[in-house]
């Protein structure tokens, strides 16, 4: 068990399981994007850790972009989604690959998609470490997933508890 700030967690995944399941996904991705140089977009913050994992995995010609949205005030969604970073204009006629850390509700990807295909790309595809499959509210499809958890909050690989965690290997879930 550890403790982050005023909460406890208990162990979920461990590192070993979630390399594991990104070099599958790494490889499914890269066969699916042979000779497609797809882009990456990686919402940042917590998207970032496994954007890295699976990226660094691909043998394929790609490349990666970010962008920052934010709808999450400590341990629930505001319900509010602000995107906090413009989106880069080299999107258009692209294969682009939207990456999570996790989907939760669903409407930080049902805000930010419109927004998305305002710029035309060639195709969307969403790659998520996490969801939520009781929690979704949106009418959202990961291509590309890690694991199906239960609807608890979860800190570690990228994903924080205000802030803090996301340093952690493994990821924990919130103590009941
Ligand atoms: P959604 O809009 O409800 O799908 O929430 C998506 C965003 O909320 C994710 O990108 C995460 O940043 C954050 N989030 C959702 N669930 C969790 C969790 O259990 N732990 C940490 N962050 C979470
Ligand atoms: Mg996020």
């Amino acid at each position: 068990m550890i403790q982050i700030k005023d909460k406890q967690f208990v162990p979920l995944i461990d590192e070993q399981q979630l390399l594991q399941r990104i070099e599958q996904l790494s490889q499914i991705i890269s066969n699916d994007y042979l000779d497609k140089n797809p882009l990456f977009i990686v919402i940042l913050n917590g998207a970032f850790l496994f954007a890295a994992e699976v990226f660094k995995r691909l043998d394929i010609d790609c490349e990666i972009t970010f962008t920052r949205l934010a709808s999450y005030i400590k341990t629930s969604s505001s319900g509010k989604v602000t995107m906090l970073m413009e989106l880069p204009d080299n999107v258009t006629g692209r294969h682009v690959v939207i990456v999570e850390d996790i989907v939760d509700t669903g409407r930080t990807l049902a805000e930010f998609l419109p927004h998305l295909q305002l710029k035309k790309p060639a195709s969307i595809c969403i790659a998520s470490l996490l969801t939520k499959p009781s929690a979704l509210k949106e009418n959202i499809n990961v291509d590309y997933l890690g694991f199906a958890i239960e609807d608890k909050f979860v800190v570690g690989f990228g994903l924080d508890y205000d802030e803090a965690g996301r340093n952690l290997r493994a990821i924990y879930q919130l103590k009941e």
